[in-house]
């Protein structure tokens, strides 16, 4: 179930060939971008982590009870499954725990974490891209299910896209079950900046290595100081954007094809969204919940909404 290399190719070369260039943000997540991810939800400029887990541990007993006894609970882009870990606390008889990741290395972990602290509950591991409606429908999954999105995974995708994937997870639910996403808050532009420039550089790390990714797996050759890392609150769109910026006119050999760069021109990296709580519950209602429940952080940054259908 491993995502194919050829994949990876065939996706970075259409992104580098169009213009202006863009690489998708699941491609972070090899397993030395899963690494650094984690360092990232250690750092104290990077709030959303933070805030969640204070979420999660207040209020698991509130989100168990709206999921409801004996459910499968289906994760979506679960990395390091710590999160995934404090949620199974919450549940009520939970049936079956299943982690979906692009990452094999961050499944693994997710699996060995849960394992060590609940070795009779049910676990499974899908090595997926979860965009691909057909994953989640092929799970087959009997009785009553749970769908869980947290980390504000959610914002990497477009508006659009976020609809559609919302609205794909409303049809593989029945009346009574639940789809629980954590959503990151607009707020003061400082607050966002600084969580993706933190000091110590680790975000640079994280986007650079797209870079080091490209290099390993499709033999680039691009060499250190080639790109620099940056991210800004585009307010007008509602987004952060990470981009890798060439830092001089080059041109690469990449997949086989000579790419072209002009000094200034950025690789478009990600995008993370930042939504109102008004603004996702309409999109929630939008997609057919009727039953929309929400739970923020003390500092308000962050919400976590639980919707039935
Ligand atoms: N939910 C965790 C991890 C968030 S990082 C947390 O909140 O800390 C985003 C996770 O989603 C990574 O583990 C990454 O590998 C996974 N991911 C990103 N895009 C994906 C895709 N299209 N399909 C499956 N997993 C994906
Ligand atoms: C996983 N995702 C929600 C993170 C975010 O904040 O958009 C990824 C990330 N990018 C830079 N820092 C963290």
């Amino acid at each position: 179930m491993k995502p194919k290399l050829s994949d990876f190719r065939e996706e970075v070369m259409k992104g580098l060939l169009s213009t202006p260039k863009r690489i998708s943000p699941k491609f972070f997540y090899d397993e030395v971008g899963s690494q650094i991810f984690e360092e990232i939800t250690q750092l104290s400029e990077y709030y959303p982590t933070r805030a969640e887990l204070e979420i999660l541990e207040t209020c698991r007993d509130d989100i168990g009870k709206v999921i409801g006894e004996r459910a499968t609970v289906v994760e979506l882009g679960s990395g390091s499954g710590r999160k995934g870990l404090i949620l199974l606390g919450g549940l009520i008889k939970p049936a079956e725990f299943v982690f979906v990741d692009i990452s094999a290395e961050a499944l693994k972990s997710a699996i060995n974490l849960v394992q060590s602290q609940f070795p009779h509950i049910q676990v499974k591991a899908i090595c997926a891209d979860y965009t691909r409606t057909d994953v989640l429908e092929q799970m087959n999954i009997f009785g009553r299910k749970g769908i869980v999105f947290l980390g504000s995974t959610i914002g990497n995708m477009e508006p659009d896209e976020a609809r559609d994937f919302i609205s794909g997870c409303r049809r593989l639910l029945s009346i009574g079950e639940t789809l629980t996403i954590g959503v990151d808050l607009k707020k003061d532009r400082n607050v966002l900046e600084r969580a993706y420039n933190d000091s110590k550089g680790v975000t640079a790390r994280f986007n650079l290595n797209l870079i080091s990714r490209i290099n390993r797996e499709l033999g680039a050759g691009i060499p250190e100081g080639a790109f620099i890392h940056r991210a800004f609150y585009n307010e007008n769109e509602g987004r952060i954007e990470m981009h890798l910026e060439s830092t001089r006119k080059q041109t690469f050999v990449i997949g086989g094809k000579e790419v072209k760069f002009e000094k200034g021109e950025s690789i478009h990296t990600e995008n993370s969204y930042k939504y109102s709580i008004d603004e996702f519950s309409a999109m929630l209602k939008e997609a057919g919940f009727n039953q929309i429940k929400f739970w923020q952080d003390s500092g308000k940054r962050y919400a976590l909404f639980s919707s039935t259908v």
